[in-house]
């Protein structure tokens, strides 16, 4: 059974809905795109598609209540990650997905199969990330350009604020979490490759939820270490900067590459 919320304990539409792509929801819900969402209502994954929250780089992400599927743990929100396919920075994708072992048979697909394969890469990701201990959302399914996983959200079920507009009363923990994170995914072999501000959500009691994993490569891609050396760069630099804090990016990068 799903656990049903009360009124209050639900995410608050006047408050939390992108008002970008309610204009344009008729163009996001195409027919392709129509015949995708009734398998996650098959499987049970979504019930009802509510709302908007936010408008990515690549993706307009809704936010859905849940069915009755196992695998949600009784959630009662799920989010949904809806590809672009038209107005996606298309060019930007390929060297994440050509040089990565595990995709290189997508070169000269067309652009829907392409996506498809970013989608996919997204869910095999966090897949790897949450087994892996990351703090990740939970990924829960994908279909063609379509990705469902855990709704990160703070008591109130207002969704969870991006790093970047959110003042943490403890940044050094915060700091500390995220390499932790960084830590682990190298472990298992993975590296997120646009770490930032943006694609770390802050939970309840200041947890930190990494986000956006379509672009992570596995270490045998050629430049793999260049984008963990650029991952911790840009995050330790983002909080030496806005919270006066002092680690050495370069120090971090070192031990965690030697730790092997
Ligand atoms: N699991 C989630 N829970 C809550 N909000 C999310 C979740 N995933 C994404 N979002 C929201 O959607 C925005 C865009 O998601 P992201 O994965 O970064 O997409 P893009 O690749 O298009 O940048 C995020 O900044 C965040 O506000
Ligand atoms: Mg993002």
């Amino acid at each position: 059974m799903v656990s049903r919320v009360s009124k209050k304990k639900r995410p608050r539409k006047e408050l939390y809905q992108e008002k970008e792509i309610e204009k344009t929801e008729g163009g996001v819900f195409n027919r392709g795109t129509m015949i995708r969402l009734g398998k996650f209502f098959n499987k049970g994954i979504i019930s009802k598609i509510d709302f908007p929250i936010a408008r990515g780089k690549e993706s307009d992400v809704f936010i859905a209540e849940a069915g009755s599927a196992e695998t949600l743990e009784g959630a009662s929100h799920v989010i949904l990650k809806m590809f672009r396919v038209t107005t996606t920075s298309f060019r930007n994708m390929s060297p994440y997905i050509d040089a990565d072992p595990r995709f290189a048979r997508q070169v000269g697909k067309s652009r829907e199969k392409i996506i498809e394969t970013w989608c996919k890469k997204e869910f095999g990701n966090l897949e790897i990330a949450a087994k892996a201990g990351v703090s990740v959302p939970k990924p829960y399914m994908y279909n063609g350009t379509i990705l469902a996983m855990e709704f990160i959200h703070d008591r109130k079920m207002a969704p969870a604020p991006p790093l970047v507009n959110y003042t943490l009363k403890n940044p050094e923990r915060m700091a500390k979490a995220i390499i932790e994170d960084v830590r682990k995914m190298y472990s298992a072999g993975l590296v997120h490759a646009d770490l930032s501000e943006y694609n770390i959500l802050v939970g309840d009691d200041e947890k930190e939820y990494i986000i956006d994993m379509g672009q992570a490569v596995v270490l045998k891609h050629p430049n793999a270490y260049e984008y963990l050396q650029r991952d911790i760069e840009h995050i330790l630099k983002f909080f030496n900067r806005k919270y006066s804090l002092s680690i050495d990016w370069q120090s971090i990068y070192n031990q965690i590459v030697q730790e092997e």
